[in-house]
């Protein structure tokens, strides 16, 4: 394996959490629970993959720590507060929570750089200031030699790069990770690997990410959980998931490796 984390198990372990998730319940439908009683905690610095089938509510899941939706019970709490009932814009501003989305999250017409301008002149008043963090996120993420392209011909490895570094720009400190690494080729999935560890490790942002390629989230997380059927049915490093009896029947099957 050639991305090399290194974990700071232990360390996170004794920390306080930033964010707690509290006997979460979620349902759409009358009758349909799509998430039952989950509780999640993740600290600072921690990175969290949430694996699951399509339809588990793994994007649901973040949806209700973005805002964008309410649980039915239960509460989620942050730094100690509890903002179930906050609106987005409140979670986004004060808590610095920012969500790479599974579809889309920039604008098709706008080049490179226009998009990341049209998102920092929302988070950053000062134009000098803005300047600089679009060129050091146009920089670190390499998109120079497309800045002046529209992002609806950037390739998808691109066009990932691209939305994580809008998501990067106004200093988050929660990032919400919705399968970053889907449809791409394996060079550009060891790039982005390589991006979130330095996001941990650089910026020490508290990261949950789901994909459905459980080898190459697991490579960037301390610790995963599996969602089945609407519970935790599984959680814990990767090395004890392996392990996990309930990961292997619910998630992985007889025949997953994860080295
Ligand atoms: N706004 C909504 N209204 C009604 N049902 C919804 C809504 N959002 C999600 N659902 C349903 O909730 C369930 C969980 O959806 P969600 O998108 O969270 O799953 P997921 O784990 O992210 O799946 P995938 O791996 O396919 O992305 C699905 O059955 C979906 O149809
Ligand atoms: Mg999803």
């Amino acid at each position: 394996m050639s991305v090399i984390k290194k974990f700071r198990i232990t360390k996170i372990k004794n920390s306080k959490p930033l964010i707690s998730l509290r006997k979460i319940s979620l349902s759409f439908k009358k009758n349909h629970l799509i998430l039952d009683n989950i509780s999640l905690d993740i600290s600072k610095g921690q990175v969290i993959g949430l694996l699951g089938p399509n339809g588990a509510g793994k994007s649901s899941l973040m949806n209700l720590i973005t805002g964008v939706i309410k649980p039915n019970f239960g509460n989620i709490i942050i730094n100690g507060e509890d903002i179930t009932q906050y609106p987005v814009y409140t979670r986004t501003k004060k808590f610095k929570i920012s969500l790479v989305p599974q579809i889309g999250g920039y604008f098709s017409d706008l080049s490179t750089e226009d998009n990341l301008n049209a998102v920092g002149e929302i988070l950053i008043k000062d134009p000098k200031l803005r300047k600089m963090k679009v060129e050091e996120l146009i920089f670190k993420f390499e998109l120079d030699a497309v800045r002046k392209v529209e992002a609806k011909f950037l390739s998808g490895g691109m066009k990932r790069r691209l939305v994580i570094s809008m998501s990067l720009l106004g200093d988050p400190e929660i990032l919400l990770m919705d399968e970053p690494l889907a449809a791409l080729d394996p060079q550009t999935i060891q790039m982005l690997q390589t991006i979130i560890i330095k996001l941990q490790s650089d910026y020490n942002l508290s990261i949950l990410i789901t994909d459905h390629q459980a080898r190459d989230l697991l490579v960037v997380c301390d610790k995963a959980v599996i969602l089945s059927n609407s519970k935790i049915v599984a959680e814990g490093t990767p090395s004890e998931l392996m392990k996990n009896e309930n990961a292997t029947k619910y998630y992985f099957g007889d025949n997953f490796k994860f080295k």
